[in-house]
């Protein structure tokens, strides 16, 4: 049994999650854990809020509220809507816990004793309307690499790369519009990255077979760049106090305390459910833990280079990133998600409307691995009607149907096997072998292809077979093909399981067993298509899945934004 920790990036608690974001990190993390548990691994899954930095302070003053009431109660949002898409976290925490506080402190001080933090007076942007700093997304303006308008202070959305206030043309006050701004002198405590960076970039190379071309090639530009010293602190009240004489004014950077912020999460685990405390041997001096970690591709170089080399400075032992997950982008109707400019689906009006599943299969289907990709309600629909209602469901449907109105609501005895059947268990094994294998490598969608072959194997073996047919003449022979196609049915369940957790369990249901315990280790066909035993008693049941109309698929368009 191996030990696998997996993060997922954790979402700004002022941003309502839309399916960008479910695809962009949190459902690939989840469907991956799944997989490993299933494969009988020991998972800490971790993910949580991050709190810190401008967006919250910006999000609650606009609200009117202190801040961390505003982070409590977005937190709660969070939280609240990926149960409701069933996340499987082992815990979901926040960053801005004393637990958090700890780690970035020793963290903080470790850095220092080796001599990697330095203090430098630097040039800030100083709104005079506003009378404060405008640090990162405080200032708006113009990205100086590719000309993008809306370029914030830290980071542009449009090219991912990081910047400083002072870099961007026609700077503006995000919290007054201001132009009236000038440029102050200010101390800031720095990162010394050009130290680490040799040390860092042959890490960087014992990862280049594992890590996929998107998150490697990124890390390699920066390196191939060089290094910038990092600035770790910011002019803000809402963030961790920075333990130096003359900070009383400062905090450390968001992005400092963020990634640490997976293992303050961790520890906070650890102290609300004691029974589990064992934090520390996930994080520090573990070597027999894989770690694999879950973003979009704008976080790659923070997980790809500052985090690492946080880790590295320390000279202790901290796990590292083992396999980077960087994901695309997903687009809504073509556009981006919006919800200023009522533009996209957002997770909560999603789960309103269609069960988990539903989504989880989309979004897995059609995650933005190699490139981004784009939702749109009418490959929504002709998927969940196609494969969901269509392959997967009325397989489960027809075969208990028709079992049940020709020899009972049970599985049936049957005889031997012939030639069609062991070819169908050799050509379901060779496409169960892709699936996990896919799946071990998280290339979603061509998993998800091979699972939707898997069902349609299925299909055409039943339309092959001809059981009503069969029957009239030989009911021994019907009767061997319907119990294939029961445990087909529970073998279906199993292989769903991480994808569709609910769909899984609802099937096991039907004949009144659950998905606990099923698993994906050694996944062997032959012995699988047996595990029904004649006299397993089945229920019919609800269907699986519900179509959805073309008259709905119009409603959705208007209401959501791409109607119009
Ligand atoms: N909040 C960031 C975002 O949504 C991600 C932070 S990941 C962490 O882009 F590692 F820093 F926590
Ligand atoms: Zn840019």
């Amino acid at each position: 049994m191996s030990r696998i920790l997996i993060t997922s990036a954790l979402p700004y608690v002022n941003g309502i999650p839309h399916l960008g974001h479910m695809v962009g990190c949190l459902l690939p993390s989840d469907v991956y854990a799944r997989y490993q548990r299933m494969m009988g691994n020991e998972v800490l899954y971790i993910c949580g809020t991050d709190e810190h930095g401008t967006p919250s302070e910006v999000g609650a003053a606009k609200e009117n509220m202190p801040v961390e009431e505003y982070c409590t109660k977005y937190h709660n949002r969070h939280k609240a809507v990926y149960e409701k898409f069933n996340l499987s976290f082992d815990f979901f925490g926040r960053t801005s816990t004393p637990q958090n506080e700890e780690i970035v402190n020793h963290i903080f001080n470790q850095l220092d004793k080796n001599g990697f933090i330095e203090e430098k007076t630097i040039k800030q942007v100083f709104s005079i309307d506003d009378n404060r700093f405008l640090p990162d997304r405080y200032i708006t303006g113009t990205c100086p690499h590719c000309g993008y308008d809306k370029a914030r202070g830290d980071q542009c959305e449009n090219c991912t790369r990081v910047l400083e206030p002072t870099e961007l043309i026609n700077p503006r006050s995000t919290i007054s519009g201001s132009t009236n701004l000038e440029v102050r002198e200010t101390k800031h405590l720095f990162l010394k990255l050009p130290e680490l960076e040799k040390e860092l970039s042959e890490w960087v190379k014992t990862k280049e077979p594992y890590w996929p071309d998107v998150a490697y090639s990124i890390a390699q530009k920066w390196l191939k760049e060089g290094l910038q010293e990092r600035c770790i602190t910011r002019d803000l009240k809402w963030g961790f106090s920075v333990p130096r004489e003359g900070y009383d004014d400062k905090v450390f950077y968001v992005w400092f305390d963020a990634p640490i912020g997976y293992i303050g999460i961790s520890k906070q685990w650890a102290d609300e459910k004691p029974q589990e405390r064992d934090w520390c041997s996930w994080w520090l001096d573990a070597k027999d833990v894989y770690y694999v970690e879950f973003m979009g591709k704008d976080n790659v170089p923070f997980h790809s280079i500052s985090f690492p080399a946080t880790l590295l400075g320390t000279r202790e032992n901290w796990t590292k990133v083992d396999y980077l997950k960087g994901m695309s982008y997903l687009t809504f109707e073509g556009g981006k998600f919006s919800k200023s400019e009522h533009r996209g689906i957002f997770a909560e009006d999603a789960i309103e409307e269609f069960p988990a599943d539903y989504w989880r299969y989309w979004l897995m289907s059609n995650a933005p691995e190699a490139s981004d990709s784009s939702f749109s309600f009418d490959s929504f629909a002709g998927v969940v009607n196609k494969d969901l209602n269509g392959v997967l469901g009325n397989f489960v449907s027809r075969v208990m149907k028709m079992t049940a109105s020709k020899l009972g609501e049970e599985v049936p005895a049957g005889g031997e096997l012939q030639t069609v059947d062991v070819e169908l268990i050799a050509n379901l094994q060779e496409k169960v072998d892709n699936y996990l294998k896919y799946l071990k490598e998280m290339e979603f969608r061509k998993a998800l292809n091979e699972l939707r072959a898997i069902w349609v194997e299925g299909n055409n073996y039943i339309s092959a077979t001809e059981p009503w047919v069969v029957i009239k003449e030989n009911q021994e022979r019907a009767a061997t093909i319907l119990r294939i196609c029961l445990n087909l049915i529970r073998i279906f369940a199993t292989l769903s399981a991480p994808i569709m957790p609910e769909t899984a369990e609802k099937i096991m249901a039907k004949f009144n067993m659950t998905t606990e315990g099923l698993l994906l280790k050694n996944y062997d066909i032959k012995t699988e298509i047996n595990a029904l035993k004649a006299g397993q008693k089945f229920t019919i049941g609800e269907t699986l899945f519900e179509r959805i109309t073309p008259e709905k698929v119009e409603e959705l368009k208007t209401k959501y934004g791409s109607g119009q």
